[in-house]
């Protein structure tokens, strides 16, 4: 069948379609039904199912005979270290970790966070997690001490798992500090702490509350999976929102299991046993989803890498390990490419290496500019697939079905929706727009399996962000249209969402940090396109009356703090001072203006401005930034 009939048959028959989808999966206890629509427009998937995630996607391999098949490569330049993890030695492991969290306590239902870098032992604390029923919190490394700490507070742990060091090119960033900083920061205390040591830089532990990763495991009894209901939370992820009290993405554990496995042949086109490679991080969703879940889950193995598209050596790093462990669907963000492109525009690394295996490259995480994908098309000669999902959804919403059916690449499209997802373009009114014209992107609920049912302690502002403004509908936050062919395309968000680098951040949060600065009175920050990153963050800061201070050393200490509350991560390097902010006569700052300005766009004086003068004292301020930039 082709991607429209199987598009079709799940519209006839979700129901069916998705309890023939939980066919693939091993349950404890089989569900009487697929959907549960009973607190609509709350759903729940396979709800009264009973299903282990760890050992659906571990142990049942080991069982079936598969148990020397590779399940985690570990690559790592930037240790220079290539190691193998089979999948009955993965079962060992994560059974001897869950038995020692269980032996200190950590029961069904517990949340504990993990803060790792990019090495097997974060997969390992995944699953150890997933097989006793504790719900992981993973938190991307590259986040301060503070964003920890909200988390912390949050999702109320029981326990925390670290790495001592994570490793950046030039730098090794110590992570027991940021740590020990978050947990004095927070209100919520863990019972205990997990450390892995690592050789590059080992951590001071605190006596009674920190033990060794080696330590804790000695002697314990190993765990074995504890089923639970379909509806139990795998985890809690946190992403951006338009404020700086990041989102509790919740994960159901059986919706989850069934669609990531129904991806990976259908979208991602790998039987069980190939290798499966996404270049991001476990701290992101599709750490969680491709990284760790969907290709163990099914059966493939997956790739641990610690490094960079560039500098770890070089810019031909995706190429030698795509030849190295014959990698046959890869998968990272089209910034990643666009560094890789920077650095060998003429694409002369890729000929030195063997990509035979390789069949097709997929794309997500940010719009997929057209030279990107040009510059692959040429010089890699393989299918480039672009897709669209959100940390929310933890899988493709618009994409192209490899596995299924490839269909024609429209570049700018990430292509068709999945089955599963009724995707609509509204006015805003609600109304449906014609084909293409601009819309807001909504999903006609039910959302499919695995998507979230709620947010973490907060189903007030779940019901608030995604599903009021179009009742019946899920809000995307994205805005696009959808052409005649039933092709969708991705423009821009609708809030103050912005993506650096292939990385949802919140523009409002750095806004609420900026605030914080005692000679800060007023602020914004907007995000200003940029050829290598997509967006990045740019702050405005007005100062309090009779300051003094030079303005260069106040925007030094902006950058500085927003540094440290949030993290490196939000890449937070241009700022500058002004006197006022423009505005609407009503108060509201005109952010979408700024951005035309500093991205050299046509626009269009707001109606409602207050006064247009501002604009000009704008422009000037940019070009002191050097903006726009061409
Ligand atoms: N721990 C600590 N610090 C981290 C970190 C981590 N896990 N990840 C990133 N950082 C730091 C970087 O070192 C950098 O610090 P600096 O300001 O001192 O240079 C800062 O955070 C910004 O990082 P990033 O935006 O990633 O920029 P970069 O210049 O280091 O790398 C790319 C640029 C494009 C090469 C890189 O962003 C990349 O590989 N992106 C791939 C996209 C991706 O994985 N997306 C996830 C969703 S698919
Ligand atoms: P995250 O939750 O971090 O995965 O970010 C999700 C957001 O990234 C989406 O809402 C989009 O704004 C953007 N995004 C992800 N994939 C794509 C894509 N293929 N094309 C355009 N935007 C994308």
């Amino acid at each position: 069948m082709g991607y429209r009939e199987i598009y079709q048959d799940w519209q006839k028959d979700p129901e069916a379609f998705w309890m023939n989808a939980a066919e693939a999966i091993d349950w404890s206890q089989r569900p009487s039904k697929a959907l549960f629509d009973e607190a609509a427009p709350l759903y729940e998937w396979f709800k009264d199912g009973s299903v282990n995630t760890c050992y659906n996607a571990v142990d049942r391999h080991v069982e079936a005979g598969n148990g020397d098949r590779v399940a985690i490569i570990y690559d790592s330049p930037v240790t220079e270290t290539v190691s193998k993890i089979t999948y009955a030695e993965l079962k060992e492991r994560t059974a001897s970790l869950a038995g020692a969290l269980l032996s200190k306590g950590v029961v069904k239902g517990d949340r504990v966070i993990i803060y790792m870098p990019m090495v097997p032992e974060a997969l390992v604390a995944m699953l150890a997690c997933a097989r006793i029923g504790a719900i992981h919190s993973v938190v991307f490394g590259g986040f301060a001490s503070n964003e920890l700490a909200v988390r912390i507070d949050d999702a109320t742990p029981k326990a925390i798992i670290a790495g001592s060091c994570g490793i950046e090119p030039g730098r090794i960033v110590a992570y027991k500090p940021l740590l020990d900083g978050a947990i004095e920061l927070a209100s919520h205390k863990p019972e205990f702490c997990v450390i892995l040591q690592r050789d590059q830089e080992r951590a001071e532990l605190i006596a009674g509350r920190d033990h060794d990763w080696d330590e804790v495991q000695a002697d314990v009894q190993p765990a074995d999976c504890l089923p639970v209901s379909g509806d139990h939370p795998a985890y809690i992820l946190y992403t951006s929102g338009t404020t700086g009290q990041p989102k509790g993405v919740v994960r159901p554990t059986a919706g989850h299991l069934v669609a990531l496995n129904w991806t990976m042949k259908n979208i991602y086109d790998v039987e069980p046993g190939e290798v499966f490679w996404a270049a991001s991080d476990v701290g992101w969703v599709v750490g969680h989803s491709y990284i760790c879940y969907a290709p163990l889950i099914h059966g493939n193995t997956t790739i641990v890498f610690e490094g960079k598209p560039v500098g770890t050596p070089d810019a031909g790093t995706f190429w030698r390990v795509i030849a190295d462990h014959k990698v046959k669907s890869f998968f990272t963000a089209p910034t990643a490419f666009r560094a890789v492109k920077r650095v060998d525009p003429a694409g002369e690394l890729i000929s030195n290496y063997d990509l035979s295996h390789l069949k097709t490259i997929f794309l997500a995480g940010e719009r997929a500019d057209p030279d990107t994908i040009e510059w692959m098309q040429k010089h890699l000669a393989k299918p480039i697939v672009d897709h669209w999902w959100q940390t929310e959804t933890g899988y493709t919403i618009v994409g192209n079905p490899m596995g299924i059916e490839p269909m024609p690449i429209k570049i700018g499209s990430p292509t068709v929706p999945m089955p599963g997802y009724d995707v609509r373009v509204l006015d805003d009114g609600g109304h449906e727009v014609e084909r293409g014209e601009l819309g807001a992107i909504a999903v006609k609920l039910p959302l499919p399996p695995g998507t979230l049912p709620t947010l973490w302690n907060a189903e007030e502002r779940f019901l608030k962000s995604y599903l009021t403004t179009f009742p019946g509908y899920y809000e995307t936050g994205d805005a696009g249209m959808m052409d005649e062919d039933g092709y969708v395309y991705i423009m821009a968000r609708t809030d103050d969402v912005i993506n650096v680098a292939g990385h949802r951040l919140s523009t409002g949060g750095m806004e609420e940090v900026l605030a914080s600065h005692p000679d800060v009175a007023e602020c914004a920050v907007i995000g200003v396109s940029d050829e290598l990153k997509g967006q990045l963050p740019m702050g405005f800061v007005c100062l309090s009356s009779g300051v003094d201070k030079p303005h260069e050393q106040v925007c030094k200490e902006c950058i500085k703090l927003v540094r440290e509350k949030i993290g490196p991560v939000a890449a937070f390097k241009l700022v500058c001072v002004v006197d006022r902010l423009p505005k609407t006569r009503s108060g509201k700052i005109l952010r979408g203006t700024m951005v035309s300005i500093a991205d050299g766009k046509e626009f269009k004086m707001p109606a409602t401005i207050d006064d247009p003068e501002i604009l000009n004292e704008i422009a000037v301020a940019l070009k002191t930034l050097g903006y726009p930039a061409v």
